[in-house]
Formats: C-alpha cells, sequence, structure tokens
C-alpha cells in the first residue's frame, strides 16, 4: 500500500493533499487496461482450413471451430451433441434480437419436434451460411450460451452469456475432421467475435490480428484486442510498421456483406506494372468485381484475365535457367522446375509480386514462400488460381498468401495493415506463445 508522511505544516496544505489523492485514486479505479487475448490456430493438413478451438456451455467443454474472417457470427452446429445447462435460445422481440440487428431476420414457429438447442419456437432467426460449400440458411437460432475464449495467460469467460447461431448438420459439410462451428470475425455485423467482445467487456477494441501459420505442425495465432502484438526469442512487436489501406465494404453484396475487401489499384511483378483490366479491381453497381481477403480458401483465386496476365508476366520474369514443366496437377497452371532456384530466407527466389493498393507508396509484397508452392520434389507452381469469377470478387486472397504475414483488422478507424513475410525479420506466426522454445 502507499504510505505517506504528510509534513505540512497547514491544515490548507493537508486538505488539498487528500483531495489530490483522492482524485488520483477514483481516475485509477475507471481506467481500463486495453487486453489482448490469444487464441492458437491450427492448419488441417487435408483441407488446408484454419481451426481454433474455443470453449462453451455448461459445462465447458472445448469447440473446434474453422475461422472465417468474413463470417457473420459464431455458427455453432447444434444437431449433433449439443448439451448445456445454460443455453438459451433469444426470443423474438428480445434485447438479444434486437442487438444483432443482422439484415435478414426472421422470426416465428419453425420447430416441428419437441424444444432442443436449436429448435425452439417464438425465436430469432438469422441469415448464415458456410463459405466452403456457398450454403446459406435462414434456418440458424439465435441463442446465447457461456463462451470462454482465449488462452493462458488470459482466458475470458463470458458471464453469463455469448450470442451465436446454432444450426442443424448440413451447414458444416466439407469442414475438416472435428470441426463442429464457424467462428466469424466479420466486420458489419455486432455479433462477430471482435464485436461483441468489444460490447460485452470495455478491456477489448474492436480490432485483431491475423497470424497463420504456414505448418501444420505448430499453431499460428490471432490476437484480439488493442496492439502490440508480441512474438518472442527474440521479442518483436510485429504489429510495428505495417501497411495500411482503407477497409472497403460492399454494400451490394446483399449475402455476405461481413467480408473484407481492399482496393487493389495496380499488380507489380519484379517491379513492372501488370496490364490489366482495371475494371475488374473495383467493385461495380451490382456489387461484384473488387478484392476481398478470405480464410476459407487455401490459393488466392483471380479472375482468369488477371490470372493469365499475372502468370506471363511472372514467367517472364523467372531466372533464365528456370524451366516449365507441364502442370502435375489441375488447379495451378504455371510450373516449374525447382532444382535450378536459388532459396533464401523468403522462400525461393522468384519475382516478387506487390498488391498495390489506393496509391502507389502503400504496397503489399509476396515473396517466394507466398508465392508459389512445392507440388512435388522437384516442381514448383505459381500458387495462384484461376477462376471465371462472373458473380464474385475479381481477387480472392487466401491462406497460402496470408501464411507467416500479420494482417491486422483495425474496425474503428475501416483500415486493414499488411506486414509482409515476417521472414524478413526471422521471425514467425508460431512464435506467440511466451513460454516456448520454438
Ligand atoms: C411450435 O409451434 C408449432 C406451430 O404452432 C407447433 O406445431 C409446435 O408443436 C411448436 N413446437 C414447440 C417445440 O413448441
Ligand atoms: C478438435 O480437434 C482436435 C485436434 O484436431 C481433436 O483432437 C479433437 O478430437 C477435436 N474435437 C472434437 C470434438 O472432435
Ligand atoms: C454495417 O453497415 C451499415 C451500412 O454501411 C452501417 O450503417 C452499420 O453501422 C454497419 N454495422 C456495423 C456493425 O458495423
Ligand atoms: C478504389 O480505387 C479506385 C481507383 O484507384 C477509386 O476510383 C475508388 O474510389 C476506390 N474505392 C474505394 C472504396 O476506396
Ligand atoms: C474489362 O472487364 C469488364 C468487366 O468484366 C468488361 O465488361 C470489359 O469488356 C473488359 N474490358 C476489356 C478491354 O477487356
Amino acid at each position: 500500500m502507499l504510505t505517506f508522511k504528510l509534513s505540512l505544516s497547514s491544515n490548507i496544505y493537508n486538505f488539498f493533499f487528500l483531495f489530490l489523492l483522492l482524485n488520483i485514486i477514483s481516475l485509477c479505479s475507471s481506467i481500463v487496461l486495453p487486453t489482448t487475448l490469444i487464441l492458437p490456430v491450427t492448419k488441417d493438413s487435408s483441407t488446408l482450413q484454419y481451426i481454433t478451438v474455443i470453449g462453451q456451455r455448461t459445462p465447458l467443454i472445448p469447440v473446434n471451430f474453422t475461422v472465417h474472417l468474413g463470417g457473420e457470427s459464431l455458427v455453432v452446429d447444434c444437431e449433433s451433441g449439443y448439451t448445456s445447462s445454460t443455453y438459451k435460445p433469444a426470443r423474438c422481440k428480445s434485447k438479444q434480437c434486437s442487438f444483432a440487428k443482422v439484415k435478414f431476420d426472421a422470426c416465428g414457429d419453425y420447430c416441428l419436434t419437441k424444444p432442443k438447442p436449436g429448435c425452439n419456437n417464438n425465436t430469432c432467426h438469422t441469415l448464415v451460411g458456410n463459405p466452403v460449400i456457398t450454403t446459406y440458411t435462414f434456418g440458424g437460432e439465435l441463442a446465447e450460451d457461456v463462451l470462454a475464449i482465449g488462452t493462458a495467460p488470459i482466458v475470458l469467460v463470458t458471464q453469463p452469456r455469448f450470442i451465436f447461431t446454432c444450426v442443424e448438420s448440413y451447414i458444416m459439410k466439407r469442414l475438416a475432421k472435428g470441426v463442429t462451428g464457424i467462428a466469424g470475425f466479420g466486420h458489419n455485423s455486432t455479433i462477430s467475435i471482435p464485436n461483441q467482445l468489444a460490447s460485452l467487456d470495455s478491456r477489448f477494441t474492436r480490432k485483431f490480428g491475423i497470424c497463420l501459420s504456414s505448418s501444420t505442425r505448430s499453431s499460428g495465432v490471432i490476437f484480439m484486442g488493442s496492439s502490440p502484438y508480441y512474438v518472442y526469442n527474440p521479442m518483436i512487436d510485429i504489429s510495428k510498421n505495417l501497411v495500411y489501406t482503407p477497409l472497403v465494404g460492399n454494400p451490394m453484396d446483399w449475402l455476405t456483406p461481413m467480408e473484407y475487401h481492399v482496393n487493389v489499384s495496380s499488380i507489380r511483378i519484379a517491379g513492372k506494372d501488370v496490364p490489366l483490366n482495371k475494371t475488374l479491381l473495383s467493385i461495380n453497381d451490382q456489387g461484384h468485381g473488387g478484392t476481398r481477403i478470405s480464410t476459407t480458401i487455401p490459393f488466392t483465386i483471380l479472375h482468369t484475365s488477371i490470372y493469365e496476365a499475372v502468370k506471363t508476366a511472372f514467367i517472364n520474369a523467372l531466372p533464365k535457367k528456370a524451366t516449365m514443366v507441364d502442370p502435375p496437377m489441375k488447379r495451378f497452371g504455371a510450373c516449374f522446375s525447382s532444382k535450378n532456384i536459388r532459396s533464401t530466407n523468403v522462400g525461393p527466389d522468384v519475382p516478387v509480386i506487390d498488391f498495390v493498393f489506393h496509391k502507389k507508396s502503400a504496397f503489399w509484397r509476396i515473396y517466394g514462400a507466398n508465392s508459389v508452392v512445392q507440388v512435388s520434389k522437384d516442381v514448383m507452381c505459381l500458387a495462384f488460381v484461376g477462376r471465371e469469377q462472373t458473380w464474385e470478387p475479381s481477387i480472392v486472397i487466401g491462406g497460402h498468401q496470408l501464411e507467416e504475414n500479420l494482417l491486422v483488422f483495425d474496425l474503428p478507424h475501416k483500415k486493414i495493415g499488411f506486414s509482409s513475410s515476417l521472414k524478413l525479420q526471422q521471425t514467425s506466426c508460431s512464435k506467440y506463445d511466451h513460454a516456448s522454445k520454438s
């Protein structure tokens, strides 16, 4: 405790001092220290999905969730074995329903069996979906239950409740083995994980960082809350020196308005502008085009016309001694022998690819570790996929390009920060654990 030796002669001074002291104490009790939660994220080797574990229910059990950056809420499979004594469906017109204020909410009696989690009458329902199978449903019952999120030293237990969406098992199709939910981090939803945490607990800001590991054997991390975001041995704040670009919403996209988009204005390969149809880079009046960031697709998808231009520019910029080979798999269109490709601390020595954002000086540099993938002992491929993206964004940045990079989503300031490869700083997304020896 604080001890004071008051040696002032006048009572007035004593009074003044006490007044000051009381003010300091009351100030201290109203200060809320910002906190950052750590969520380990593993990469599933068969689906290449990113999985995080969050505790839920009473008694509390660990539940595996596929990370969906642009997801509207925490979506849980309530059909297969959801038991909890604290499950509470959100009744129509309740404050939970109005808090969720999702664009399409339906209220009513849908349940034809006896009541159970996910099946109660007079509850509100929201539009949720699984981005892997692009299937959406209005059948998700809004509900509340206990949630325990984060790992040592800080685990936040939401007493009593965290709002989530309860769905039938068919929605979980093609998710990784053992996964029974989808964790949504969407920006334009009050019940997404970052937005709901911040409204439940004032220690959290509406800010988070995603750092995915490239390995299926070591975990990456999602930092929830304000930076600094530290990795260790050596200790580095990886949230410093990011390149920021505005977060672009897509209000025309009624099905997935929570997704994150950025404005890519050009693509440079080995310092040279790739000739592109610029129309495709902006979101048009129908909500098509533009650039999305996604954690549920493994490799960046490019509209075929962008893909062809990128492929040609990349091949032309490869070292002369590189020899092209027939792609051994349909997914990739440009493959070459890796025998003559040098390796560097940022991966194979191939031309750098820059995604230039809203201005020339703001660009995200993609090095070999993120631009190519080793598909067999002697063959590597350009790790981008060409696809007819008629109704979709022209560019969807996927997992392989995001790995070992930190992306910071600063929702209050509507901006997204990119670190580029952490290998440049001799560190990785797996070094978030203070105690780890790796
Ligand atoms: C829900 O309402 C429907 C229609 O009123 C009724 O048939 C059904 O039994 C009710 N289910 C439950 C679980 O109360
Ligand atoms: C969650 O994933 C872990 C690791 O893959 C697995 O051991 C565990 O069985 C999964 N949980 C469930 C409920 O399937
Ligand atoms: C979602 O977007 C709409 C329209 O742009 C905006 O009015 C609303 O405040 C946003 N909601 C959240 C939770 O960000
Ligand atoms: C995106 O960039 C284009 C051209 O650089 C610009 O015209 C457009 O207004 C930008 N959109 C947003 C939402 O910033
Ligand atoms: C550019 O793309 C737009 C949208 O797909 C298309 O309408 C237009 O014809 C394209 N322009 C050129 C020159 O190919």
